[in-house]
């Protein structure tokens, strides 16, 4: 089985939505085992393990929040080059953190061929919709099917 992580923080709930919603959409894939994990619940084991990487945080004073990108620098202490990632997340007005998590993780190696999905405030049904095709998208990606 393929493994993909979907890892999230989410203060108020919206991008936690959004991180059950790329990890509902992964699971219809055969062949893909999802972790979907908050900050505080994820293991080293399973980053160095999954082949996908799927990363959402919301936006905080336009920048991604402390604690995720603490969290991408923990990946920096695991090979990650060439494993595939996606990004997400909920923003109120400005909406800065699913590209950011992106550049970081391009930087460190990963393949992110998705453009991020954002949702304003909570997640409406366009955009849960947007998040399952983005976690199925991957999935489909990680056994060799394209989508
Ligand atoms: C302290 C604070 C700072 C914020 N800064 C921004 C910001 O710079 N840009 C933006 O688009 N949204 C900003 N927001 C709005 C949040 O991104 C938005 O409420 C989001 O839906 C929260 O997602 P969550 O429920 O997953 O925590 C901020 C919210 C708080 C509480």
């Amino acid at each position: 089985m393929a493994q993909l992580l979907v890892v999230y923080e989410s203060h108020t709930g919206n991008t936690r939505k959004m991180a059950h919603a790329v990890a509902e959409g992964a699971r219809q894939v055969p062949g893909v085992e999802v972790a979907l994990r908050s900050l505080n619940e994820v293991r080293t084991e399973e980053l160095a393990g999954a082949e996908g990487i799927i990363v959402g945080a919301p936006t905080r004073n336009t920048k991604v929040p402390p604690a995720m990108e603490q969290f991408l620098g923990r990946l920096r202490q695991v090979p990650v080059t060439g494993k595939l990632g996606a990004s997400f997340g909920s923003y109120g007005w400005s909406g800065e953190a699913p590209a950011l998590i992106r550049s970081s993780l391009v930087a460190q190696g990963l393949l992110l061929p998705w453009v991020g999905v954002r949702a304003k405030r909570a997640p409406d049904a366009q955009a849960l919709d947007n998040c399952r095709g983005l976690g199925e998208s991957v999935a489909r990606r990680l056994v060799g099917e394209t989508s």
